[in-house]
C-alpha cells in the first residue's frame, strides 16, 4: 500500500498531480452516472468523482457504503467555478478516480458522524472508536499530542527531568477515595493506585533529582463531573531550592507558552489575589474573572434592623451578609427570579431577595422590591449607595452561614454571567494565593486545604497553638473559572511534618504507620522544595471550548465511572478472586 498524501491534505498546489489516499467513505452521493465520494482520513475529507470512464471501478464505487474503508488512486484537478465548496479546507479540488480498491467493509454505522449531536453520549462511547473518526475529536486528539509535545519540550529545556513513578502503591492523600487492587502474594492487603505523584516527587527531591516532572495518570474515586473524571493526567512538576514565585513564575511561563503556540492567544500577566478577596469578592476560590459581577458586604448597615432574615446573620459572626449588583438586570422575569432562588437553594440559601431600581431620582418609589419594606429608607439607601446603582440595575442578597452565602452567590455569578453573556474578555487566568492551612470541620477537628504536605506560613508552636490561622504556601492557577491546577511549597522539616498531621488527628502510631517513609525522608536531608500539578485534560477541554473533560480524553469513563466501550468494571471469575484471597459479600442484594 502507498498512500501518497492525507486526504485532508490536498490542495491546489497538488494540481495534476496523481494521488493515492487512504480513508473512510464519509458520504457518497450517486447523480446518475457520477459518483461523488467523500474520503476521511486524519486530516479531513476530500471529494472523489468518478464517472462512466472510470471502468470496473465505477461498479466498485457503486457498491461502497458509509465507513468503507477504501484506497484511491486518481488526479488532483480544480472544482469547477460553482462547485467550490468554502467551508472544506480541500473545497477548490477534487480527485478525479481512476482506481478504487475497497480494503474493508462496514456494516451500517450505529450512528452518522455529522448526526453525532442527536445520539446520546452512550451510545458515542459504547461505539468510541467510531465517535473518534468525526473531525473535531480527531481535533482534540491532535492538539493534546501537540501539547503533551510542547510541555516536554519546554520543562526539558528547563532541565526537568522526565521520570515515572508507581501506578501500584500506597494511598497517597489528596481527599478522594482509593482505588485499591488487591495483592494475591499478600493476601488480605492492597496496593492503592495513586490519588497523585505528590509523595514520590517529594522522595525524588529527597533523591537529589532536583528538578521532576510526569505527564501522570492519576486516579481518584470521586464524585464525577463535567471537569473531573477517576482517570485524569497531570502534568506534575516538582524543583528543589524554590520558592513559591519560582514556581508560579515558570508555570506561568509554560502556560502562556502553550497558549501561546497553540491557540495564538496571549494571556497576558497573570493577576494573582488572594484567597480571603476571592471568597470577598467573588463568592469562589475559583473565580471567573471574565464576569464583571461582585459581591459586596453590607452586613455593618443591617445589624440594628427588625427585619430577622437579615439581623440574626448580621449579629452572628460566622455569617455574612453579600449584595450582587447586575447593571440592566431590571427586566429580569418574575419566573426568572424564581428560578435563581430556586438554584441558590441547591448551595442551602433559603432564599433570594432582591431589589430593582427602577429610578434611582425617586428614592423609595423608585425601587421594587419583597423586602425594602422590612428595611426601612434610610437602610435600603445605604446599601444603594454603598453599591452605585443606577437605574434599570438588579440587586440580588444573601444572608446566612458565610459559606452558604459564598457558594450560592458565587455560582448565581456564574450562572448570570453565563446566561446574560457578560464575559468581559476571552481568557481570564489569576492565580488564587495565601490559602489558609485549614478548613474547621462541622463535626470539629481540620482539614488540610491544599494537602498534608503543604507548608504554612508559620512556626510549629503556632501551627500548633492557632492552626485555624495559618495560612500556607499553597497557589491555584484559575482559568475561566475552572481551577486548572495547583501546588504548593512543601514541609521539608520533619518536626513541622508531624504538627501537621497532628492538627489533623492522625496519631503519632498512625504517622508511623502511614508516613513514616516520608518522616524519615524528611530527617535524611531534605532539601526546601515545591511544586505544581496542571490538569492537563481541564486545560484541553478550555482550549477546545469543550463541554467535558470526556470529549478530550481518548476512552474517558461516564459519569458513573465505567468504561463502556470494554465493559469494564466487571464480575471476575472466582478462581480468581480466591487467589487474591477475597470473599465477595452480596453485592447489590
Ligand atoms: P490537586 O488535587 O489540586 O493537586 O490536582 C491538581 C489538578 O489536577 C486536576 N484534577 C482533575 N482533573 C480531572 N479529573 C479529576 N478528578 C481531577 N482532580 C484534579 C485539576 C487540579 O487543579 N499533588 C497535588 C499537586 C501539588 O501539590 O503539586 C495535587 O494533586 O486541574
Ligand atoms: P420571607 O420573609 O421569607 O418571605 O423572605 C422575603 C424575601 O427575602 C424573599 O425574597 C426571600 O427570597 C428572601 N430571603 C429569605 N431568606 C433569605 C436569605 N437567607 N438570604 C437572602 N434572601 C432571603
Amino acid at each position: 500500500m502507498h498512500r501518497s498524501i492525507y486526504c485532508g491534505a490536498i490542495s491546489l498546489d497538488n494540481l495534476d498531480e496523481n494521488v493515492t489516499i487512504c480513508g473512510w467513505v464519509d458520504r457518497r452521493r450517486d447523480h446518475g452516472g457520477v459518483i461523488f465520494i467523500d474520503l476521511r482520513d486524519r486530516k479531513g475529507i476530500v471529494q472523489v468523482v468518478f464517472d462512466g470512464d472510470s471502468g470496473e471501478h465505477f461498479a466498485d464505487a457503486d457498491r461502497v457504503r458509509s465507513e468503507y474503508v477504501l484506497q484511491v488512486t486518481g488526479k488532483v484537478r480544480a472544482r469547477t467555478a460553482g462547485t467550490v465548496n468554502p467551508l472544506m479546507s480541500t473545497g477548490e479540488i477534487e480527485i478525479y478516480g481512476m482506481c478504487l480498491e475497497i480494503l474493508n467493509h462496514a456494516e451500517t454505522p450505529p450512528f452518522q458522524l455529522d448526526e453525532y449531536v442527536t445520539v446520546s453520549e452512550e451510545i458515542r462511547l459504547k461505539y468510541r472508536y467510531m465517535d473518534l473518526r468525526r473531525p473535531e475529536m480527531q481535533k482534540a486528539l491532535f492538539l493534546r499530542s501537540k501539547v503533551t509535545q510542547s510541555i516536554r519540550s519546554y520543562l526539558g529545556k528547563h532541565e526537568f527531568l522526565d521520570i515515572e513513578t508507581p501506578i501500584m502503591t500506597r494511598a497517597t492523600p489528596e481527599g478522594a477515595r482509593d482505588y485499591l487492587i488487591p495483592s494475591r502474594t499478600y493476601p488480605g492487603q492492597f496496593f492503592a493506585m495513586p490519588q497523585s505523584p505528590q509523595l514520590f516527587k517529594q522522595m525524588l527531591m529527597v533523591a537529589g533529582c532536583d528538578r521532576y516532572y510526569q505527564i501522570a495518570k492519576c486516579f481518584r474515586d470521586e464524585d464525577l463531573r463535567a471537569d473531573r473524571q477517576p482517570e485524569f493526567t497531570q502534568i506534575d512538576v516538582e524543583a528543589s531550592f524554590v520558592n513559591e514565585f519560582d514556581v508560579i513564575s515558570f508555570s506561568e511561563e509554560m502556560i502562556k507558552e502553550i497558549f501561546s503556540d497553540h491557540m495564538g492567544v496571549d494571556l497576558g500577566v497573570f493577576p494573582k489575589i488572594s484567597y480571603a478577596e476571592a471568597i470577598e469578592r467573588f463568592g469562589s476560590d475559583k473565580p471567573d474573572l471574565r464576569i464583571p459581577l461582585e459581591l459586596v458586604e453590607i452586613k455593618d448597615l443591617l445589624v440594628d434592623i427588625e427585619f430577622r432574615v437579615f439581623s440574626a446573620p448580621a449579629n452572628d459572626p460566622d455569617c455574612r451578609i453579600a449584595a450582587m449588583k447586575v447593571s440592566g438586570g431590571c427586566d429580569m422575569s418574575r419566573k426568572k427570579i424564581d428560578e435563581y432562588t430556586e438554584f441558590v437553594g441547591i448551595y442551602g440559601a433559603k432564599g433570594l431577595a432582591w431589589i430593582k431600581v427602577n429610578s434611582v431620582k425617586q428614592g423609595m418609589d423608585g425601587f421594587q422590591s419583597p423586602i425594602i419594606k422590612f428595611l426601612g429608607e434610610k437602610v435600603t439607601l445605604d446599601i444603594m449607595e454603598r453599591l452605585s446603582v443606577e437605574d434599570g440595575d438588579i440587586v440580588f442578597f444573601g444572608a446566612d452561614k458565610s459559606s452558604v452565602v459564598s457558594e450560592a452567590l458565587g455560582a448565581l455569578r456564574n450562572r448570570i454571567g453565563r446566561e446574560y453573556n457578560l464575559y468581559s474578555h476571552s481568557w481570564a487566568p489569576v492565580w488564587v494565593v495565601d490559602f489558609p492551612m485549614f478548613e474547621k470541620l462541622e463535626e470539629g477537628g481540620f482539614n488540610a486545604l491544599h494537602h498534608p504536605f503543604t507548608a504554612p506560613v508559620c512556626s510549629v508552636e503556632q501551627i500548633i497553638d492557632a492552626p485555624q490561622d495559618a495560612l500556607s504556601r499553597a497557589y491555584d492557577i484559575v482559568l475561566n473559572g475552572f481551577e486548572l491546577g495547583g501546588g504548593s511549597i512543601r514541609i521539608h522539616d520533619p518536626l513541622m511534618q508531624s504538627a501537621v498531621f497532628g492538627v489533623l488527628g492522625i496519631s503519632p502510631k498512625e504517622q508511623r504507620e502511614k508516613f513514616g517513609f516520608l518522616l524519615d525522608a524528611l530527617k535524611f536531608g531534605a532539601p526546601p522544595h515545591g511544586g505544581i500539578a496542571l490538569g492537563l485534560d481541564r486545560m484541553l477541554m478550555l482550549m477546545l471550548g469543550a463541554e467535558s473533560i470526556r470529549d478530550v480524553i481518548a476512552f474517558p469513563k461516564t459519569q458513573s465511572a465505567s468504561c463502556l466501550l470494554t465493559d469494564a468494571p466487571s464480575s471476575v471469575e472466582s478462581e480468581q478472586l480466591k487467589e487474591l484471597g477475597v470473599r465477595l459479600r452480596n453485592v447489590g442484594g
